[in-house]
């Protein structure tokens, strides 16, 4: 418990990070070697950052197992994101994934290995080899724990490389100066209650995903939208946020992930009949078709009455024949939550699972260096000096409607890479800062003085699980004109109740209160940005199943939203149909 103080002292680098989970600790690994004074700020150690918790594996066309090609991979991943993707941005990111993965090797990761050596790679949902003829094995696996390892394996580099980390501390928002450059971020030291500004001439955010803003999530607790909570905050546009994937397979009831790899390892989804029901819906994929694809079937198995359990309500993961050795070896960490999370032997029982809010696809639109860019009065695409975003909380945008498993690791680390490295090619060691604003820290201190100083009768918990019972409601697997209008109108009621937040007893806040309040003012910015643009979009495609229009609607809706938070308005913008030196996929009906 400690009072907030007024006067706030300065530190000065050259970047700050904002986040250590695999894209923040990736580009500041670049930024590092490169000799620049960079700071990443955390809420939790490092190695705890949400990145730990990606099970399956990274996608790479190494070509280990089989024959593979990155062109394969760009295949994949247009037809996988429902040709929303920008087919500029998923190009380089599949040339790029060889590359990076084979940096992680040298920097000591320790991935599983084949008998020649070579790196072990699995199939996952939608990884295919000749543009979609038959599965391939593509994602790059250590074990079933392979964020675990990239983190362990990131951090390490960046204590070698002197990165200088703050532990436990909360960005509450970007400074912008008068020209809207960004010059640093107010942050608070969430043991001490104190806060400081960081100047910093590049601003990184690497902030993750806003799971949170749904009931039933895999998502740590700590994926509250910060950075996309401080740029709608900025008056900066957040893109495509109507495209949220459902995981097939989290724990019925708990919400913890069960990789795809489950079934990359042959596990197969059963109904209440005992029927391997997926071979229906994707005759070619079966169980390892793409995310939104096997989550609909599900819930369409669900719905007709074929669910398992007491109440019907979910499927069974089984494993059973994969046998206890390969559990032990491929998927040690799925046999430990069966038992802790479902009470099963997974090598003797199947797991109950349903799908469950997973991945964000949309964003803090970029380029592909990672640069936050937004649209102008005159409608051009503009670069906000000084901004970069990467990782889940951005929208290159490479996932397009619905992401690739094993993509979202490869994106933190194609892009935390480029973003590293556009920074250090400015040369930031010859500039100097910019001045600071003179009122730099006052919208920040604002904030938490109005927490301070309210006397309003709302509990922050309780506004907030509001929020994640609405979206979860109201934004599901499958959604419907009136449950989205009426949606929006229950989020919009909660952003007001939002402002009248105020703690208990004044005399006794802690810190850890502070935080959740401040990350209430973030979930909720998402959570708009989210049912707003799902409200909008009268199509369905990729994770966004919309039964009042079940086709997608090429002619319309090939664009992506960009909401903002002033005024709750959409903007669009066009989709990069052409890729960097490829012919264009053009869009095609999607079976499986
Ligand atoms: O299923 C999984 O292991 C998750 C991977 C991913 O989201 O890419």
């Amino acid at each position: 418990m400690a009072a907030i103080k007024t006067a706030i002292p300065t530190r000065r680098f050259d970047a700050v990070i904002v986040g250590a989970g695999g894209s923040g600790m990736r580009a500041s690994l670049q930024l590092a070697e490169a000799g620049l004074n960079v700071a990443v700020l955390s809420k939790v150690f490092p190695t705890r950052s949400h990145t730990v918790a990606a099970q399956g594996g990274i996608g790479a066309s190494l070509g280990n197992m089989s024959e593979d090609d990155w062109y394969w991979h760009m295949f994949d991943t247009v037809k996988g994101g429902d040709y929303l993707g920008d087919q500029d941005a998923i190009e380089f990111m599949c040339r790029e994934a060889p590359k990076v993965v084979y940096e992680l090797e040298h920097f000591g990761m320790p991935f599983d290995r084949n008998p020649d050596g070579t790196i072990y790679q699995r199939p996952f949902g939608g990884h295919t080899a000749n543009f979609g003829e038959k599965p391939v094995q593509r994602a790059c696996a250590a074990a079933d724990r392979t964020g675990h390892a990239l983190l362990h394996t990131l951090y390490q580099r960046n204590v070698r490389a002197r990165t200088h980390f703050f532990v436990e501390w909360m960005a509450i928002d970007i400074i912008r100066d008068a020209e809207g450059d960004v010059v640093g971020v107010v942050a608070l030291e969430m043991e001490t209650g104190e806060c400081m500004i960081l100047e910093a001439k590049t601003t990184i955010f690497a902030t993750g995903g806003a799971g949170r803003i749904f009931a039933a999530s895999t998502n740590a607790f700590i994926n509250t939208g910060d950075g996309m909570g401080m740029a709608a905050r900025a008056g900066l546009p957040l893109q495509d946020m109507e495209f949220w994937q459902f995981h097939p397979t989290g724990v019925a009831g708990a919400g913890v992930l069960i990789t795809e790899g489950v079934r990359g390892e042959g596990g197969i989804l059963i109904n209440s009949n005992g029927e391997r029901f997926m071979e229906r819906y994707a005759p070619t994929l079966k169980d390892l078709a793409p995310r939104d694809f096997v989550s609909r079937s599900m819930d369409q198995e669900i719905k007709e009455g074929r669910g398992c359990g007491p109440n019907k309500d979910h499927v069974l993961l089984d494993l059973r024949h994969i046998g206890a050795d390969t559990i032990a070896k491929r998927l040690p960490s799925i046999l430990e939550i069966g038992h802790k999370f479902a009470n099963v032997d997974a090598t003797k029982e199947p797991i109950p699972v349903v799908p469950t809010i997973h991945y964000q696809m949309g964003g803090i639109p970029t380029n592909i260096h990672g640069q936050v860019v937004a649209p102008a009065a005159d409608g051009s695409q503009k670069i906000v000096n000084g901004l970069y975003a990467i990782g889940e909380c951005a929208c290159v945008s490479v996932h397009g409607a619905n992401r690739l498993g094993t993509n979202s690791l490869l994106d933190l680390l194609v892009f935390g890479r480029a973003a590293g490295n556009h920074v250090v090619a400015q040369n930031l060691k010859a500039r100097s800062n910019k001045a600071l604003p003179k009122d730099a820290s006052e919208f920040a201190m604002g904030r938490l003085n109005r927490l301070e100083t309210s006397t309003g009768s709302e509990k922050v918990q309780g506004v907030a699980n509001d929020i994640r019972s609405t979206m979860q409601k109201y934004c599901g697997v499958f959604r419907t004109d009136e449950l989205l209008t009426q949606g929006l109108k229950e989020i919009l009621v909660l952003d007001e109740r939002r402002k009248h937040v105020s703690f208990k007893d004044k005399s006794k806040v802690f810190n850890t209160a502070r935080v959740e309040a401040l990350e209430l003012d973030n979930l909720i910015e998402t959570a708009k940005a989210t049912i707003t643009s799902a409200q909008a979009r009268k199509e369905s495609r990729g994770a966004h199943a919309h039964s009042d229009y079940q086709q997608r609607d090429d002619e319309v809706w090939m664009k992506h939203t960009l909401w903002y938070s002033e005024g709750n308005r959409l903007d669009y913008k066009a989709v990069v149909t052409k890729p960097l030196t490829v012919d264009t996929f053009k869009p095609k009906a999607r079976t499986f």
